[in-house]
């Protein structure tokens, strides 16, 4: 008898750790249309959990939600053909249907801007279709490989990376057996609509988030495995430092609390293994989430917080992953 009352509550404390640790790692797929592969980057509206993403063959995609599904909402290669290109995935990324990576919505306009690898820096208006090229090169340099793109949301001023100045999507190996360090950090006034450089010689710049006081933003150097802090304000050359050396970082993405969330990998015997790594504005790690058991040992590019769950996209998949967290 007296075992029974002491072993209760140790029983109880077991079930409830027990539910805890499985709900804490429940996972879903949304599956993308049947021959998308691909979802690189995620861009979400505020309230309704529907969301942008680009897939391999050249195609932004919107989700309506779990009845609707996706339906093609734009694409930014103006003679993008569909019977050529829909279904095509990215063994051979194509200029013809270009390839949307970086996606951020602007939440008062509704704007979407975003970063295709061959066509550069555009918008899309709420109605979707044809991105509105806004640039394709900065002080005389085109992008090469446009790569990520944040809002900061009270100024509508956007921030986006150009991976390398060299080195375009389809030269992404060689890119990193050279430790190319020509990419750029740059930013597009909303006010004068105007692109200016902000920082030089990344080495593959991947990801970049912006603060909630654009002070400062975070930028991933994939080819470098690090992340660099670049100081917005005082004169130019701007001041950076490097915060952390992630593995492979790739799309940073800010949480409402001013954390961010950082797709990258970690080293295991030798294999890479997909993460989402949560560091603060100092580049400090806050959590790990391992990824293997989904992934395996393909590389995720994005880890997004939205409500009370994480999203992640991943050039290699053909499905968006769900960790409710
Ligand atoms: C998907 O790809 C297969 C093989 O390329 C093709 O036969 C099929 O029509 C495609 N389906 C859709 C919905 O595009
Ligand atoms: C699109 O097609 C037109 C007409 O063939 C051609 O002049 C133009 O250069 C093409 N644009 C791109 C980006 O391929
Ligand atoms: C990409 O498409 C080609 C041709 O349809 C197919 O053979 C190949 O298996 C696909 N690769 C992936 C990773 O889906
Ligand atoms: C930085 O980039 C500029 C122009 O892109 C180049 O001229 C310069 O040599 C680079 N500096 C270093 C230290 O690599
Ligand atoms: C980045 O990390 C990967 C995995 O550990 C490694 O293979 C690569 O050499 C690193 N790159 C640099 C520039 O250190």
């Amino acid at each position: 008898m007296k075992m029974h009352i002491i072993m209760a509550p140790i029983f109880l404390t077991f079930i409830f750790h027990f539910c805890f640790l499985v709900s804490a790692i429940s996972f879903e797929k949304i599956q993308l249309p049947k021959n998308a592969t691909g979802p690189e980057a995620l861009a979400f509206q505020l309230v309704t959990s529907q969301f942008f993403t680009g897939v391999a063959d050249g195609r932004i995609l919107k989700y309506r939600g779990p009845s609707i599904g996706f339906l093609d909402f734009g694409f930014a290669a103006p003679n993008r053909s569909k019977s050529i290109c829909d279904g095509t995935n990215n063994s051979n990324p194509n200029p013809v249907c270009g390839r949307p990576l970086g996606m951020a919505l602007h939440h008062r306009t509704q704007r979407l801007y975003v970063c295709d690898a061959f066509f550069g820096f555009g918008v899309l208006d709420p109605e979707g279709g044809l991105v509105t090229q806004l640039s394709t090169s900065a002080e005389g340099e085109p992008y090469r490989f446009c790569n990520a793109v944040d809002v900061h949301q009270p100024t509508g001023n956007v921030y986006f990376t150009d991976a390398s100045a060299v080195y375009d999507i389809r030269e992404q190996e060689a890119a990193v057996s050279a430790q190319d360090s020509t990419g750029r950090l740059l930013k597009y006034g909303v006010k004068n609509k105007q692109v200016t450089v902000l920082f030089r010689n990344l080495s593959g710049a991947g990801g970049v988030a912006v603060d909630e006081q654009e002070k400062f933003a975070l930028v991933s150097e994939f080819i470098a495995n690090r992340t660099r802090k670049i100081w917005l304000q005082g004169q130019r050359p701007y001041r950076s430092e490097i915060v952390n050396s992630l593995v492979m970082p790739d799309n940073i993405k800010r949480t409402r609390l001013d954390n961010f969330w950082i797709a990258a990998a970690r080293v295991m015997q030798s294999n890479l293994l997909p993460v989402g790594v949560r560091i603060n504005g100092n580049g400090n790690v806050l959590e790990t989430v391992n990824l293997e058991r989904w992934y395996g040992n393909k590389p995720v590019s994005e880890v997004q917080e939205y409500g009370f769950k994480l999203y992640i996209g991943s050039r290699s998949e053909d499905f968006i992953g769900v960790i409710k967290h």
